[in-house]
Parts: C-alpha cells; structure tokens; sequence
C-alpha cells in the first residue's frame, strides 16, 4: 500500500490516530484537518510526515478538496458530529475510500434510544430502559417504578447528557433539565435506564461492515476527582489491556454483544466501516452494554494504538474498502501494558482559561509519547494551552507500574499553569 492518509479531528485522539498511520509501512503523509498546533512537533517513531491542514470539521466542501489536493487514499474520521452529520457518506460520494460509518451507522452513538431499540432487537444485554418523549411521561414512569433511574438525553450532548441519578429529586431534576432544553434537539426524548453496579470497561472493534476485529479492552476514568469522584469529564487517563478480562471474556463479548448488532445492522442495510465502541458494565449476569459509541473513545485511543504491533493504516484501509479478511493482523506483544494519563486545564471540566505557555524540559524515548489535544501555536511559534484536555501521556511498560511511572515522568517534565491531573490513573491495577 502507498497512502496518503486524511485524519480528519483535532483532538488528543487524532493525534494518536495520525501518530499510528504515520508509523505504518507504506504510509508517505498523514494530513490532520484541522488538527491542533502540537500535531507538528515530532513523536517517536515515525517513518512518514505529519501536517495540519486548516479545514473545520464541518467543511465538507473544504476536506473534498483538500482530498483532491493531496491526493488522499485514505480518510480516517475521528469524532462522532462530523460522522453523525454524514461526512463519510460525502466523501464516499465522491469516491474516496474512508474509514468511519455513514450517517445511518452512526445513529448507534447519535441516538440513545435508536441503539437501545438495535440492541433489543439483536438480544444483546443493555441494561432496561425506556424511551419518552415528554416531562409528563418521564416523571410518570419514574414515580411508577419508584426508584431513581439513570437519564440519557437522546442525542450527542458533548459528553454532558448521562445523569446517573442517586435520588429521586436527583433524577427529576435531570428530566426537567433536559425538557427545558439544555441539550437542544439532543435533549427532546430521553431514555431512561436501570442503574448497573460493576467495573466499567470499553471495547472496540474495528469493523468492514461484515467482519470485525476487537482491540483490547482498555479502562477509562471519567470522573476528574482522584479516587473516581466529582463530575464527569471526557476521560482523565486510561489503561490497557485490562487484567480482569481474559481472552474467554472477549470471544464472549464478540459472540454476544457485537456481532448480533453488525448483524443487525446489515439487516437494516446499513454497510457499517468503522469503529464500534461499546461501553459495558461487568455486572453479575455478565458483561451488560450502556452505550455505544461509533468512534475510537478519547483518552482509550491514545492508550491502545502505541501497545498495537503491526500496520494500523493497512487495517483501516482494509475496512474502509470492506476486506478486513484480507488485512495483516493488529497484535500485542505478550506481556505489554499502556497507561495513558491526561493533564487538563485548571477548572475542566467547567469553563478554562486559555493561552498558558506549554514548556516541555523532557524528550521524545520509545517508552512513552504526548499526544496533544485542546492547544494552539501562536505566530511566533509558542504552544499555549486551548482547550479543556490539554494533553496525554502515554507510557508503555513490561507490566501496569512500569507503563504508568513511563506516563506520569513523562508528563512532569511538561509544564504549564493551572495543569490539572489525576495521579490515581489506573489505581484498580497499579500496585505502587
Ligand atoms: P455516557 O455519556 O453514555 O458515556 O455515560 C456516562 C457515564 O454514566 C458512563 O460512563 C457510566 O459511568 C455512567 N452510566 C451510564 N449508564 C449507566 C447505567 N445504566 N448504570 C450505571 N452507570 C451508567
Ligand atoms: N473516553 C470516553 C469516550 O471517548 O467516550
């Protein structure tokens, strides 16, 4: 293969994801639109040029051209609003090999009660729940069952539209909330749901539309405060592989959970190439689905590609054009582990202060790589802080406290004010 590659994002996410195509044989340039301003700075590793191109998500026109400009064989796209928005099916339109689903196959994370109906219908465990279309009908339900159940605005909500509720008053609050429009048209019906007890684990698959290939399952953290408290975020640090889940575990998952909702899909005619991500709940009864997203997750993306051998741009590719059968296989070395730590601006993830100086005093090794995420580079070449998440380490190591003290030495040798991380990342598996 000769790729000219397309990332199209601008997140911690595309960074890996460029980072990863850029190291794949074969691969002459990665383009990044509109990528961020620590994108430039070279990683370890790479055999191929990394640029950013000033395209905005949504300019379907402008990726078109940008496309045809570089010669792109390949698309890669990262988040799920321009996917949602159907930007695969555009570029596919105009011939153009991409990696992502279309605006059909990207309901599964676009729309709550669409993927609960889907998994319903395909038999796989997700936790119980219902689908209203109105504060009346919300409230009814929950002062039928009595008890506070978990509310999900229907649509995409940045991250901000799951309320697991601990009381009644709680859960009513988050239904009112939701019908006065804080989420817009994401937040018109809601699925409200059974609350699940159990470690949480996400799995990807990287699919052609009929086949499909799990990575390992990695652990997110998504709360800000050490020790799994406070509000959400978009995810402070993650791990893979994750111990507790073994391969009898997986070819579990893969026989129960995602090939009855590709299947599915098919079903409905939708031909889905890209990526399935499925956040589970290990309950008593088994691994129980309570969302799926139709993207790498963000920070699990950074964590899994650098523990990855093999040519990620060569599966991608193989996917986009519906061979995944035909492409070399992604493996991981025996013994290895990834930690991946997120250093966020001050107050993240309420409002932030931009334009802080980044100073890095450490270097690029083959032990640990920062993907950048919410930065800009001013005109006199300076990187700033730009963003919420500002940046990832990633550390590998022969076992858990070896990839984590790679990741967090790494991240102490980058400085600037206000940065804000979590130094229990990984605590369930760390043993120092
Ligand atoms: P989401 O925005 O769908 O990723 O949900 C945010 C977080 O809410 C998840 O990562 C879980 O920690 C939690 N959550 C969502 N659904 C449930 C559920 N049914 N039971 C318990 N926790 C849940
Ligand atoms: N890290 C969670 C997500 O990407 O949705």
């Amino acid at each position: 293969m000769t790729a000219n590659i397309l990332v199209i994002g601008s997140g911690g996410r595309e960074h890996a994801l460029a980072w990863a195509c850029a190291r794949s044989p074969g691969v002459r340039m990665v383009w990044v639109a509109p990528g961020n301003g620590g994108m430039v700075s070279a990683a370890t590793g790479e055999s191929a040029a990394i640029a950013v191109a000033s395209v905005a998500t949504g300019d379907g026109a402008g990726m078109l051209r940008l496309c045809q400009d570089k010669a792109i064989t390949l698309v890669v796209i990262g988040p799920e609003a321009p996917l949602a928005a159907g930007l695969a099916d555009d570029l596919r339109g105009h011939g153009l090999t991409v990696f992502g689903p279309g605006a059909d196959g990207a309901q599964l994370e676009a729309s709550k009660a669409w993927a609960k109906q889907l998994m319903t219908q395909a038999g796989v465990p997700t936790a119980p729940g219902w689908v209203v279309t109105s504060r009346m009908e919300a409230l009814e339900l929950l002062h039928r069952l009595g008890r506070p159940l978990v509310v999900k605005a229907d649509g995409l909500a940045a991250g901000k539209g799951v309320t697991v509720a601990n009381t009644m008053a709680e859960a009513e609050a988050a239904v009112d909330q939701a019908f006065a429009g804080a989420f817009g048209r994401a937040g018109e019906q809601l699925v409200l749901e059974e609350r699940l007890e159990g470690p949480e684990v996400s799995v990807l698959a990287l699919c052609d539309g009929r086949d499909l290939v799990l990575l390992p399952p990695a652990q997110d953290h998504k709360r800000i405060g050490e020790g799994d408290t406070g509000p959400n975020t978009g995810g402070m640090g993650a791990y893979a592989p994750v111990p507790f889940l073994d391969q009898e575990a997986l070819e579990h998952m893969h026989r129960a959970i995602f090939l009855p909702v590709l299947a599915a899909m098919q079903d409905q005619g939708i031909d889905y190439r890209g990526v399935i991500y499925a956040g589970m709940i290990l309950t008593a009864t088994g691994p129980t689905v309570i969302e799926f997203n139709c993207r790498f997750g963000d920070p699990e993306c950074q964590c899994l590609l650098p523990l990855m051998e093999g040519n990620l741009a060569a599966v991608l590719q193989a996917c986009a054009l519906g061979q995944l059968a035909e492409a070399p296989t992604l493996g991981i070395p025996g013994s290895a582990a990834s930690a991946c730590v997120v250093a966020a601006a001050e107050g993240y993830p309420g409002p932030v202060r931009p334009g802080d100086p980044i100073t890095d005093t450490g270097s690029a090794s083959s032990g640990s790589m920062v993907f950048y995420a919410g930065v800009k580079r001013t005109a006199t070449g300076q990187l700033q802080t730009d963003g919420g998440r500002i940046l990832a380490t990633v550390g590998l190591g022969d076992d858990m406290d070896q990839a984590f003290d790679q990741a967090y030495s790494r991240l102490s040798q980058i400085h600037y004010a206000g940065k804000t991380v979590r130094s229990d990342i990984g605590h369930q598996v760390r043993r120092r």
